[in-house]
Parts: structure tokens; sequence; C-alpha cells
């Protein structure tokens, strides 16, 4: 009767993978039960997905041939930009399709933006694609754009360049509130990333608070429909103070890491999985979380139906 946090399947997003060029799923071992789809497995997922009643699904695309500029990124043959038209046209509106906006997948250093002559990421140079990026993924279908590359002024550029072509109605996803985490070491298999070295030019200090509210502040003054806090279960308290300020909704991130401690405890039957997942998921949506991306996202959707 006076429970104070609700759980229900609309407040959780799936993060799917799809690989060019597949003939078969290809499982990612760091993450049990997560695959990289080929462009039909994808399709029959996410379908599943949506039956089981997740609010939105976000996708990444995983390309066969990559180069310093990401250019599969912008191509409209893109894996990522293809799989979106078919995402598209099998579930039309009925549910909130979302896109990974960010270079990295693509790059073949595995940075989320091009390099200058130094080798240090571009921030200015990056916007740019970024801008084309986010015009290919609305013409491909999406309904929401995730820039996930925390790249200072991403949000305003790609607010810009939807708005110049006709996308007004396409939102944007801010992943505003984003730290340079070892947690993200299973995606970077999922995606066989290509980095070397790190993220901490362009990523969060994890010890800072106050700069992650001067994050959230830019990003909507730039114009972010909603805003995100990644990594979730190490950051409860930014995701509470995110959520006390923000006038927009507030995404968290389960990221791979996180599960991927979860499914690896419970595999050895040191906790219990159906338990654990729904604590974890419960404790992100208490901390102010409106919404949750996470690898469970179908299963638990399915469970708390
Ligand atoms: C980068 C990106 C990352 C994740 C989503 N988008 C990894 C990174 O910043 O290195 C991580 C998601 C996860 O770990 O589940 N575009």
């Amino acid at each position: 009767m006076v429970s104070e946090t609700t759980l229900r399947p609309r407040q959780l997003i799936l993060p799917m993978f799809v690989g060019e060029g597949l003939a078969a799923p290809r499982p990612i071992a760091s993450m049990p039960g997560v695959v990289q789809h080929t462009r039909d497995t994808l399709r029959k997922a996410a379908v599943e997905a949506v039956n089981a009643g997740v609010g939105g699904i976000m996708l990444f695309g995983i390309p066969e041939k990559r180069d310093p500029e990401g250019s599969g990124a912008v191509d409209e043959k893109g894996i990522l930009n293809v799989a979106l038209r078919d995402l598209r046209s099998e579930l039309g509106d009925s549910t909130v399709l979302m896109a990974d906006t960010c270079l990295d997948e693509f790059t073949d250093h595995g940075h989320c933006g091009v390099l200058d002559a130094d080798g240090v990421v571009d921030n200015d140079a990056t916007l740019r694609l970024y801008a084309e990026m986010g015009v290919a993924q609305a013409e491909a279908g999406a309904h929401v754009l995730g820039p996930s590359g925390m790249m200072d002024g991403q949000v305003g550029v790609i607010r810009r360049a939807l708005d110049e072509v006709g996308h007004s109605e396409t939102a944007i996803l801010a992943y505003s509130i984003k730290y340079a985490s070892a947690f993200y070491g299973p995606f970077r298999e999922a995606v066989d990333s290509q980095l070397k070295g790190d993220r901490k030019t362009y990523q969060q200090d994890l010890g800072n608070a106050r700069e992650a509210m001067r994050e959230l502040e830019l990003d909507l003054a730039e114009g972010a429909d909603m805003v995100m806090v990644k990594p979730a279960l190490s950051y409860l308290d930014i995701i509470k103070a995110a959520a006390d300020i923000s006038p927009v909704p507030v995404a968290a991130y389960n990221i791979s890491g996180e599960y991927a401690m979860v499914e690896a405890a419970a595999a050895n039957g040191w906790i219990e999985r159906e338990r654990t997942v729904l604590e974890v998921l419960t404790s992100i949506r208490r901390a102010g979380a409106d919404v949750i991306l996470t690898y469970w996202a179908a299963e638990a959707a399915a469970w708390l139906d």
C-alpha cells in the first residue's frame, strides 16, 4: 500500500547490438545472455522485447570495417543506419527507438571522436561528424538520439542540425554525466572496441560530483530532452543529485560491468539472480532515475508483468 518505488516494464530500455555481416548471432563472453545480433535476429529479439513491455530500445552497431573518421557511422548503408531502418519498419511507433550517436564503434582507434595531428581527440572536428551522424540516424527512423561521446557542445550541434533539415521531432537523450569507468570493460568486448588507452580527456573524473551538475546544466541549455547518468550503481548519489534538479526525465545506464558482476556471481550460485537483478533495478529507480537502460530489460519486464 505504501511502497514508495515503482518498477515497471515501460521504465526499462533494452540496449541491443547488431553486427555487420554476421551469419549467426555472436555471443559476448563477458556478458552471458547478450549477443551481437544479425539483422534478422535483431528484428525478432526487438519484437519480443517490445511485446514484453519494455519502454524502448537503444541500438549499437558493429561494422566490419573501420577507419580514422568512423565513416560507417554517417553512411546510410552503415550497419547501424541499416538496422535502424529495419527496426523502424518492423516496429513503427510501437516502441521508442533510440540510436547510439557516437563514433567509437566505427573508428579504427576506438575513440569516440576523430584525432588531431598529436593523436588527441579533437572535440570540435568531432562535433561536425556527430551532427551528420545524428541526421543520418533520424533519417533512418530513430525517435531518439543518444550522443554518448562526451564531446563539449554535442547536444547543441546535433539539435541544430536536426532542426535545419526538418527533424524537429527527433529527441535527444543526452549522456550528460558519463564517468571514465572501469565498468565499461565488457562493453568494449561487445563492440570489438579497438581502444588502447582510456577516455579520460573527455569522460569525467570519478571523484567529481559538482562537475557533473555543470555538465547537466550545459546539456539542458543546449536543448537536451532527457539526460543520463552513467554508470548507475557506483553513482547512485549522482543520479539522486541529477533527479533533484533536472527539469527533464533522468535516465541511468546500468552498464555492462554491472551486468557482468551479477551474472558471474549468480552463475557461481553466490547470489540469487532474479532477486538481485530486481534489487539493482529498484535501487536505481529509488535513487531517482525515471528510466533505466539495462541488459535485463526484456527479461525483467517479463517478470514484472
Ligand atoms: C561509448 C559507449 C560506451 C558504452 C556505451 N556507449 C563505452 C565507453 O564509453 O567506453 C558503455 C555501455 C556499457 O558498458 O554497458 N560510445
